[in-house]
């Protein structure tokens, strides 16, 4: 069987104390029963990291985990600029928050290369490369620039937006050329798919072919629709373990007899966290009924500070959180609770089986494992209520949950008085739907699914070697 070599700025190292989430533990699941190469960022700067071409190597259960430092200013160019203020919000459609600098583009490519100088000499005849996600759109490009032919396949974590809003950073959407050196293109949902494959023709001059694949040149490349997944059952059965947890039953407890809206999201301002509250407001504002018979807990996991957008997030939430505790508290009740603090994995399960709703709300979003992590954490007889964007990938599956447009705060409060307010009877038809749409999907198969794929392109004899 091939050797998978997985390639993610972040690599889950098993010894390295921090607990890995379901993909990560999917990818290393897969890795371990063929053998693998996961590569990529260390987490760590070091200044002399520039010239350094040997990676650090840990080998745990047949996987070999090779990663390498960033120097500051990498990480600063690379990651806070390129990565995260230029290329996250262009990909989720946010134009207003997008940043662009020709340095911190220079940066994000030499990275792409540096990576490549550093994996090629690693790989073995008979390897299959996966790589993975929006920091890494150069690199098929730079690996066949140094003759590597293996199968490369390509999967965005990230929606793709479309060919208008790509184009309004022209440097940016070159990079449909460099992800064209790839044989296998994952995405999302059909709609992130049709997005990249207009681009790619308009762009690069690709030709559609039947069957969803692209014709550059006398290559092949194929465009696939592979949505992310949980292990639904796992999930289920963590969340049922943990309901009787301490933790949980500290926050049923505190609840008094009060319904829980619960939000669980990195603090990010894709999520949709600052119109989020204001329909919570909304709802307080225009549903006085609802005073002290309902708490919004809202967990955003700090994140990506050194990024000024935020950081600017995260001071409007607090300004936010205190103006309507301050307009709406009582001396023994408050609506809200922000926390800026992540939880376990099985705490948050934990939480999920507590909520009576889970406000579920990015302004747009690759997929959303939340949405489907709340849909398994329910008791089927008593299941709460998802209350989800339109814009998320998760919708696709899950069209049975309360879709809402996320900015606009009167129908997330609409939303959340229906879900207050619906009858076990209909809350158990909502669940059935989305639990029956995940119920048979798993992390794992999908990581299988893609990889099987991405062989078949090989057996087909689709890859061209380069000239
Ligand atoms: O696709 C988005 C993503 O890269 C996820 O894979 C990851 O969970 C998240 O963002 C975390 O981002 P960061 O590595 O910047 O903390």
């Amino acid at each position: 069987m091939s050797r998978l070599v997985v390639i993610s700025n972040r690599v889950s190292v098993p010894t390295g104390g921090a607990k890995a989430g379901g993909l990560a533990v999917a990818l290393k699941d897969l890795m371990e029963r063929q053998g693998g190469l996961w590569f990529g960022w260390s987490g760590d700067t070091k200044a002399e990291a520039a010239g350094v071409t040997l990676p650090y190597l840990v080998h745990h259960e047949n996987v070999d985990y090779a990663t390498i430092d960033l120097t500051p200013e990498e990480l600063d160019l690379y990651y806070n600029r390129f990565s995260n203020a230029t290329l996250w919000p262009l990909l989720h459609s946010l134009p207003e928050q997008m940043h662009f600098d020709r340095r911190s583009l220079q940066a994000y490519r030499g990275v792409n290369e540096r990576f490549a100088d550093v994996l090629v000499p690693m790989l073995r005849p008979g390897d299959t490369i996966w790589i993975h996600d929006y920091h890494l759109l150069a690199l098929a490009s730079a690996m066949r620039a140094r003759n590597v032919t293996a199968p490369i396949g390509f999967f965005l974590h990230t929606p793709f937006p479309s060919p208008d809003m790509l184009g309004s950073i022209p440097e940016a959407a070159l990079f449909i050329r460099d992800l064209l050196a790839a044989d296998l293109l994952g995405f999302q949902t059909s709609n992130d798919a049709e997005n990249f494959a207009t681009s790619a023709q308009r762009i690069a001059g690709a030709a559609r072919m039947a069957g969803g694949g692209l014709q550059l040149g006398n290559r092949q490349i194929r465009v696939g629709v592979f949505p992310v997944e949980i292990e639904p059952a796992e999930f289920a059965q963590m969340a049922e373990q943990a309901f009787a947890s301490p933790e949980t039953q500290r926050l049923h407890r505190s609840l008094d007899g009060q319904s829980l809206i619960l939000g669980v999201d990195r603090m990010d301002p894709t999520k949709g966290l600052r119109h989020r509250l204001a329909g919570f407001r909304r709802l307080l504002e225009t549903r006085p009924q609802w005073h002290r018979q309902a708490t919004f807990l809202q967990i955003a996991a700090e994140s990506r500070q050194d990024v000024g957008a935020y950081q600017d997030l995260r001071e409007d939430l607090e300004r936010e959180a205190g103006a309507i505790n301050s307009t709406y508290s009582d001396p023994d009740w408050t609506p809200l609770r922000l926390m800026a603090r992540g939880g376990t994995r099985e705490a948050i399960s934990g939480y999920m089986r507590e909520a009576r709703i889970c406000l579920v709300t990015p302004l747009r979003d690759g997929m959303n494992l939340v949405a489907k992590e709340y849909i398994a954490a329910q008791d089927p007889e008593n299941p709460g209520v998802l209350v989800l964007s339109k814009f998320a990938g998760a919708a696709r599956q899950l069209g049975a949950a309360i879709l809402v447009n996320p900015v606009d705060p009167d129908e997330i409060a609409d939303a959340l008085d229906i879900a207050l307010r619906m009858s076990r009877p209909e809350r158990q038809d909502r669940w059935n739907a989305c639990w029956e749409a995940i119920k048979d999907t798993s992390a794992l198969a999908w990581g299988r699914s893609f990889v099987s794929a991405l062989a078949r392109v090989g057996q087909e004899g689709q890859i061209v070697p380069r000239p």
